[in-house]
């Protein structure tokens, strides 16, 4: 396979940027159609920007959790500390705050235990400290050392998954075929993650060394991820792409030759049960019966091997209004706007006999994953068996 890097292809999206010390995200509600730079100025902007889904993807939103919390810590607003304990005692509720935004993405949860561990690690060391000025600027430097490095991380292992994944897809191709028709579900590319992308990288991975067809997308509705954002990250990067919506997957398998699935993750548990995107368990079903390859690709930061199975995963429910409304730019004004798509009075707390079911997430068990790519390399699924080990690419 070619050598690859983010600097041969065109400039890739951004979700977050740093612009003198100011931290800035993209209003991912408003792309395709603006780009809107909002600016982030304390942790509490930051829950109400995850919480909203102004910013999404996994790592993207313990990125800008962290970054948030390590601005505060060099902000004018920030009470004065005279100990380490103060300082927990301080940070350790904003960390709680964040870290409920949105519960069902591991990596966010992740990112605030670090920063608790360091809370916890140097306030002990410090408790007796004859210079508590000192202990206190010791363990904020810490802290705002965890924060960046959360953020900085994240591109580093975005490349060597991606390479991962696509060296995966191509050893295992079959006979004769000379490029792959890959299909995603949800957007996981470079502004879900602090660059390059997961499911989306090893996509454009392929396409760098000249082994990828096509690139089909699920529009991924309710929320409109792929047809807004993977659309959008497809075009600017020139990979050849095809937009499917989420119920042409069956038809798709049946009629067009696909070699593989690739989709990102919120949460894999120990046995290899995936949390991802409403709609990924349909398209792994689909692929079992269509023998189609599937793929889970995600940082080590996204595998909690403290749940057992994905029946125990917490699965964040999403308000109706995002399944009953859709935002686009109205083709004859130009003008940005909300419609509705539903009658009247649907999925309104009021007339609970016409709700609405909107769960952000849904469990893929692991019998249904061909393999599980990190960072650090590939676990198959083993013929037969129902589980996968996780713990291999940790
Ligand atoms: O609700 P979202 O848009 O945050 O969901 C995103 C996904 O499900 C992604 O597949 C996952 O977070 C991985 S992003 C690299």
């Amino acid at each position: 396979m070619a050598t690859m890097g983010k600097d041969d292809l065109p400039e890739m999206m951004t979700s977050i940027r740093v612009v003198e010390g100011k931290i800035e995200i993209v209003d991912q509600l408003l792309l395709p159609h603006q780009v809107q730079w909002l600016p982030i100025n304390s942790p509490d902007e930051a829950y109400d920007a995850i919480k909203s889904m102004k910013i999404r993807g996994a790592p993207a939103i313990a990125s800008l959790a962290a970054l948030s919390l390590h601005s505060y810590l060099s902000s004018p607003t920030l009470p004065p500390f005279t100990t380490p304990d103060n300082v927990a005692q301080h940070l350790l509720p904003i960390l709680d705050h964040l870290q409920s935004s949105r519960p069902t993405a591991v990596n966010l949860s992740e990112a605030m235990n670090r920063i608790r561990a360091v809370l916890r690690h140097t306030h002990s060391k410090s408790a007796e400290s004859s210079e508590p000025d000192k202990a206190v600027q010791k363990i904020m430097e810490k802290v705002k050392k965890v924060c960046m490095a959360v953020h900085d991380e994240d591109l580093v292992r975005n490349l060597d998954m991606s390479r991962n994944g696509a060296m995966w897809f191509w050893m295992n191709r079959r006979e004769g075929k000379k490029k792959l028709k890959i299909l995603t579900v949800c957007n996981t590319g470079s502004l879900a993650t602090s660059g390059y992308g997961t499911a989306l990288g090893v996509i454009t991975a392929l396409f760098q060394a000249g082994q990828l067809d096509t690139a089909y997308y699920a529009q991924t509705t309710p929320y409109h991820q792929g047809s807004r954002l993977t659309s959008l990250e497809l075009t600017t990067l020139k990979i050849p792409a095809c937009m499917i919506c989420d119920t042409m997957i069956g038809s798709l398998m049946q009629l067009h030759d696909i070699d593989g699935v690739v989709v990102g993750a919120d949460r894999i548990v120990a046995n290899g049960d995936t949390a991802n995107k409403i709609g990924t368990y349909q398209a792994a079903v689909l692929a079992q019966r269509h023998k189609v390859p599937f793929m889970v690709v995600a940082p080590v930061t996204t595998v909690d091997r403290s749940l057992k199975t994905g029946n125990e995963i917490h699965i964040e429910q999403r308000p109706p209004i995002e399944a009953t409304q859709v935002r686009g730019r109205d083709i004859s004004t130009g003008q940005l706007s909300v419609v509705r798509i539903t009658p009247e009075g649907v999925g309104e707390d009021d007339k609970p006999w016409n709700g609405v079911y909107n769960p952000s997430f849904d469990v893929t068990p692991a019998e249904l994953i061909s393999c599980v790519v990190t960072e650090k390399g590939v676990a198959e699924r083993q013929e037969g068996e129902n589980s996968i080990d996780v713990a291999s690419v940790c």
